[in-house]
């Protein structure tokens, strides 16, 4: 039997926390082609329809890997030869959409802004007018670097009324944040088992119109990244077409059927915003201040300035706090030294509590002035 009381608390945007009966659900042989199986996959596959508000002209397609390989198939198998995409960037995943669409050697253009601001709408407006070849739009919801929360409302529409198809890669948003999918509309919306539905890792998902699916036909440049086919397997048969990750999977049957019961995206929602306001409360006290202006903050993750203290050291700081069963995250911005704390997950504000406890008694015994000067923000 498993020791969950051994386990760190995980103040991190995913891998996170998961609860004791998500975990319980692995501990399980599944037959990959066997019948109650496929059932699992059929039922995860109508859940994630639901979480995202949409019906049967919608797919979710289930894949193999991390949430990188979902992006990955998206782009390489969404925009065609003679296409050409736009990525919007305003950090580090945005750069790895970039990056991904360059190894992929697939024509685009990057809308570049400052890591603490979100891109303006008028400017893309501007650039899509001047620019007809551009087909599609890719941005990060929730840019997981900052925890910016990135107006994909407003994008959207523009992207819409502009007849380009809109890839939002919302990772770290999905099930944490309202997202009217058909609305807007997104026409591929991405992300992956181990973030706010509090699943464990394993396997991304991608979320589309049928008649967008059936457009990427014959376009992926990948294999195993091909989504077209990977949804195709699913329609066909049920089945993944390469070995599923059986045990992710019925990790996954169990945290959407706790998503659902806890009152799904308002509920859950409400208590990451509860966390985050706990978060931002009991750091204040210390002397903490966010990197992110409040407008654009959001409550999945937070990054803080790194105090000013000869004493403070950030491996220092980390391993203190993870000898006190807290696991936070380095930063991840390009100009400044930050570290960042997760607010979703298993957690409740009580947690954010002991933990905002454990920074204070950890920086006194690296020997750091409490309230602490905040480093700079953004
Ligand atoms: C917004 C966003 N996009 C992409 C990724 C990449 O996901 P993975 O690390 O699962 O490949 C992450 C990871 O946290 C993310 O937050």
């Amino acid at each position: 039997m498993i020791e969950h009381s051994q386990d760190k608390l995980l103040f991190t945007p995913g891998p996170l926390t998961t609860s004791p009966s998500v975990k319980q659900a692995m501990l399980h042989d599944a037959g990959s082609w066997h019948f109650e199986f496929a059932q699992v996959v059929k039922t995860i596959r109508e859940g994630l329809l639901r979480v995202a508000g949409v019906g049967e002209d919608y797919a979710a397609v289930l894949l193999q890997g991390s949430g990188t390989y979902g992006v990955e198939a998206v782009l390489g198998s969404a925009i065609p030869a003679q296409g050409k995409a736009l990525i919007v960037v305003n950090g580090a995943y945005g750069e790895r959409m970039a990056k991904t669409a360059a190894v992929l050697q697939i024509p685009h253009e990057v809308f570049r802004c400052a890591e603490s601001a979100t891109p303006d709408p008028a400017a893309l407006d501007s650039i899509l007018r001047a620019n007809p070849a551009l087909t599609h739009v890719a941005m990060v919801h929730c840019e997981t670097t900052t925890g910016i929360l990135n107006p994909i409302e407003p994008i959207g529409r523009l992207v819409a009324e502009h007849h380009r198809v809109f890839i939002v890669d919302a990772m770290s948003s999905f099930g944490a944040v309202p997202i009217d999918a058909r609305g807007l509309p997104v026409d591929f919306l991405i992300s992956s088992a181990n973030k706010g539905l509090e699943g464990v890792p394993g396997f991304c998902f991608v979320i589309a119109p049928r008649h967008r699916l059936l457009e990427c036909e014959g376009r992926a440049r990948s294999l195993s990244l091909d989504l077209f086919a990977q949804w195709q397997g699913f329609e066909k048969n049920g089945q993944f077409r390469f070995t599923p990750p059986t045990h992710a999977l019925l990790a996954f049957a169990q945290a959407l059927r706790e998503f659902e019961a806890e009152g799904g995206v308002p509920a859950r929602g409400a208590r990451y915003a509860a966390n985050h306001a706990t978060l931002l409360k009991a750091m204040g006290e210390l002397g903490f201040k966010p990197f992110l202006p409040a407008a654009c903050q959001s409550y999945i993750i937070t990054a803080f300035g790194y105090p000013v203290a000869p004493s403070f050291h950030f491996p220092d700081f980390y391993r203190q706090l993870s000898d006190r069963g807290m696991i936070i995250y380095p930063g991840k911005l390009t100009q400044l030294d930050t570290f960042r704390i997760g607010t979703i997950g298993r957690l409740f504000p009580e947690d954010l509590v002991r933990l905002a406890h454990a920074v204070e008694d950890s920086l006194q015994a690296m020997g750091c002035p409490v309230p602490v000067t905040p480093g700079v923000t953004g």
